[in-house]
């Protein structure tokens, strides 16, 4: 049904926009966070969060996270082939943000944002301790981002099978993980953030109890 008395605004990106703000990652919202861990050849150790960020297939398990610019991140999985996502969750915003710091190459973020790490058992990069779940991934394919003039852009994103997977046995209930208890933090536009706090449930239509 179409509403009446509604107006919108309409632009291209190519062009720009007449608003004060970029609006489009406030549109493409809430977006989960993947907090990538890596090590270089030389194992040091690499933490950074992405919004670009979600899952792509569940069988094989599989992931991606886009970097804008050639960041560290993509570098060290380019190079090891390994990564691991650490789930943010609200508890650790704070630690999240600081780890998302500008720094030079050889600085760790474990150590910058004060977190522990703990080891994973299929790859080489740690995991943040407190985080309730994380993913082991190794590198699939990583792709550069081409404009529709075929231009390359340095935009990489990079996709990742999932080959190990831990969970905080305290966010099990009835052997499913409660999202809710974890409270996951997602990225909105502009500096904003969210937290889910609660879920609700729904069936698909062929889907019966
Ligand atoms: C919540 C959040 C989400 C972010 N998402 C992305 C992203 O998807 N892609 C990106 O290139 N940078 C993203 N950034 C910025 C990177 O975290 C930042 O540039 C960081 O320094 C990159 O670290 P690295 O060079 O160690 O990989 C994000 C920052 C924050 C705080």
């Amino acid at each position: 049904m179409l509403e009446r008395n509604r107006s919108f605004r309409f632009y291209q990106p190519e062009l720009g926009h007449d608003l004060p703000h970029d609006p489009f990652k406030a549109i493409i919202a809430p977006r989960p966070i993947g907090w990538i861990s890596t090590v270089d050849e030389h194992g040091r150790q690499n933490l950074a969060p992405y919004s670009y960020f979600n899952a792509v297939s569940t069988r094989p398990p599989a992931v991606m996270f886009s970097s804008e610019g050639t960041k560290d991140s993509v570098r060290n999985a380019m190079s090891t082939r390994e990564f691991v996502c650490n789930l943010a969750t609200a508890a650790l915003a704070e630690a999240m943000n600081q780890s998302s710091a500008s720094v030079a190459r050889e600085v760790n973020e474990f150590e910058l944002a004060k977190l522990a790490t703990a080891p994973c058992r299929l790859v080489r990069p740690p995991r943040v301790a407190a985080s309730p779940a994380a993913l082991e991934c190794k590198v699939l394919d990583v792709l550069q981002l081409r404009d529709l003039d075929g231009q390359p852009t340095d935009r990489h994103v990079v996709l990742g099978q999932v080959v190990g997977i831990h969970i905080d046995e305290s966010c099990l209930e009835n052997g499913r993980f409660m999202t809710a208890k974890a409270v996951p933090l997602a990225r909105c536009g502009y500096n904003d953030y969210a937290s889910v706090t609660s879920v609700f449930s729904m069936l698909r239509p062929d889907e019966v109890l």
